[in-house]
């Protein structure tokens, strides 16, 4: 085999990994728990799969225009405006193949070779390898010792000549933090200043507990959309319980967005049809409660996994604010993350995955997102092995 430099220099998705031997372990009949799960189990919303069969039962399945149909830009462009109080023009928003289509469009458009993007650690495991594969260099700042947040000093201390983009997550996969306001305000600001991108990868920004909100980062900001340096990346993946639709968007100035169709144009030629259409059947009215019924849902989980593992003699936890992620620490029981979630595989069956893949050792992440009772008697099989 002859491959490329980039190629061999890729690491293999941890979590894709994790659910191979999951698969692999099941098959063999042993009960597997996986708390290692991204993905809610509801069913999708009603909109999405009458619109997705009309356009099918149509026979005409045909390529759409590289940004996206105009009915789903319309049903994005309406959403932006619910949540973030800006409305973008069909220009600004470009449709992708999930929001991970969308940010690497965005890193392609921005990043030159030796060029430095900075995103908070614990980070969602892609960023590192997505960054890598736009030939910069991936920049993790650590919180300070038992926190999970780190703040906009932290962030600035990195701050070289050659960074472009700082990428934020919240609420944050794997943690489940939202960052606060203030934090936020302070990075519009910071990016404002220097002129650099700050990308708001938003994907879980309506899966909030506690009264609680994300804040947008549009709020903060002095410029017109047409010269923001804030893009705003979303999708149906998480909120619509739609992850194999792989609709995602982003939200960002007219120029920049045109480079980002350039791209997408030359890898995917446009996302698909039927997936659009499904995507602005779920949007319209929002699934009639389907969002905040998965919210619910949701929240309730997150308390159930919390009680669970308080539980636990020696784990310590920030609770999570969002998503379906927890992120405790575990490094009373065993430093290394890696070795403990192949130990709780091997002797509890329960699938975890280890905090040293999202840049933080001595966690591990679990999932709420799957049943209650597997929830339970997860976490109660672990207590079984370490307390
Ligand atoms: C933080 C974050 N961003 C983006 C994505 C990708 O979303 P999509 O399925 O729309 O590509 C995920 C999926 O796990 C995620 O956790």
């Amino acid at each position: 085999m002859n491959l490329s430099k980039l190629a061999l220099s890729l690491g293999r998705s941890a979590t894709l990994k994790l659910n191979e031997v999951a698969n692999n372990l099941k098959a063999e009949g042993k009960p597997v728990i996986h708390l290692g799960g991204g993905e809610p189990e509801e069913k999708i919303p009603g909109g999405a799969d009458g619109e997705s069969r009309k356009l099918l039962d149509s026979g005409f399945v045909r390529y759409t225009p590289v940004s996206g149909t105009a009915p789903l830009k319309k049903e994005i462009a309406a959403y932006t405006e619910r949540y973030y109080g800006i409305k973008p023009g069909p220009k600004n928003i470009v449709v992708a193949s999930g929001a991970k289509q969308a940010i690497y469009n965005f890193l392609i458009s921005v990043v030159d070779p030796g060029d430095q993007v900075i995103f908070p650690a614990p980070y969602w495991v892609s960023y590192p390898e997505m960054v890598r594969l736009a030939y910069g260099t991936p920049i993790a700042v650590r919180p300070r010792e038992g926190q999970l947040l780190v703040s906009a000093e932290d962030i600035e201390a990195h701050l070289t000549s050659n960074t472009k983009a700082i990428l934020l997550n919240s609420p944050n996969n794997p943690s489940g933090q939202v960052y606060p306001e203030d934090f936020i305000r302070e990075m519009v600001e910071l990016c404002e200043a220097r002129d650099i991108y700050l990308v708001m990868d938003d994907i879980y920004n309506r899966l909030v507990f506690d009264g609680l909100k994300a804040p947008s980062a549009f709020n903060f900001s002095k410029r017109p959309l047409n010269e923001s340096v804030i893009v705003s990346i979303n999708g149906v993946s998480k909120t619509f319980s739609m992850t194999g639709y792989r609709i995602g968007w982003s939200v960002a100035d007219e120029a920049l967005s045109q480079a980002m169709i350039k791209v997408q144009a030359q890898v995917s030629s446009c996302p698909s049809a039927l997936s659009q259409a499904a995507a602005a059947g779920a949007l319209r009215d929002e699934g009639g409660g389907f969002v905040e019924n998965l919210r619910q849902g949701l929240e309730k989980k997150r308390d159930i996994m919390v009680a669970e593992l308080s539980r636990l003699k020696k784990v310590k936890l920030h609770k999570p604010q969002g998503t379906f992620y927890s992120f405790p620490d575990f490094s009373a029981y065993e430093k290394d993350s890696r070795k403990l979630s192949a130990l709780l595989l091997e002797k509890a069956l329960v699938v975890t995955v280890p905090g040293a893949e999202f840049g933080l050792e001595g966690h591990l992440r679990l999932s709420y997102c799957g049943s209650e009772k597997g929830i339970v008697e997860g976490v109660g099989r672990i207590r079984g092995l370490l307390d």
